[in-house]
């Protein structure tokens, strides 16, 4: 048996997805709507992927977080490579803490000139912590 699966994520799985959110200091999530979700055999969320396009119809993941008790089992693997079977080429701006995740996963640096703010829904020039988050534009292409 698989230690988990992914769905589509549904209204009543919002608590844990933005509880998850809110452990890793991020926003909270606006709805299930382009977000997938992984779950374990009782149907319980333990990591999330959330993607939405830019003006170009490029794909950014924003965010995706595995809860800590799962972290390398293969959940945010799995993620990404179901992000990029539904959406094709995926962007994202990594925190410094993340960047070897996605290194990992063959996604590369992408100039900070690429990245559409509004679709990554980051400020990262106004942020008083972008030293200690140490941000990377990053591509995964096709
Ligand atoms: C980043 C994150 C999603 C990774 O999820 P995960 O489920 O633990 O990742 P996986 O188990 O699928 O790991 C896949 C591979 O990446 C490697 N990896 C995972 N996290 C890593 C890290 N921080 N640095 C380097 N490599 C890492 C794993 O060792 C594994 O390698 P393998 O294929 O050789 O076994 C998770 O650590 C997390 O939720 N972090 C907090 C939230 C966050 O920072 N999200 C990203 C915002 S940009």
């Amino acid at each position: 048996m698989e230690l988990f699966s992914i769905r589509d994520a549904r209204e009543g799985d919002m608590p844990l997805i933005d509880a998850y959110a809110a452990a890793e200091g991020m926003d909270v999530i606006p709805g299930p709507e382009r977000v997938r979700v992984a779950v374990d055999a009782d149907d319980t969320v333990v990591g999330f992927c959330r993607l939405q396009d830019d003006v170009n119809g490029i794909a950014y993941v924003n965010p995706i977080v595995t809860y800590s008790a799962w972290r390398g089992y293969g959940v945010g693997k799995a993620l990404i490579e179901d992000a990029r079977a539904i959406a094709g080429e995926l962007r994202l701006i990594a925190r410094g803490t993340s960047e070897g995740f996605y290194r990992r996963l063959g996604f590369v640096d992408m100039p900070w000139s690429d990245v559409d703010l509004e679709a990554a829904e980051e400020d990262c020039d106004n942020c008083p912590y972008r030293a200690e988050c140490g941000p990377v534009p990053m591509k995964l292409e096709n």
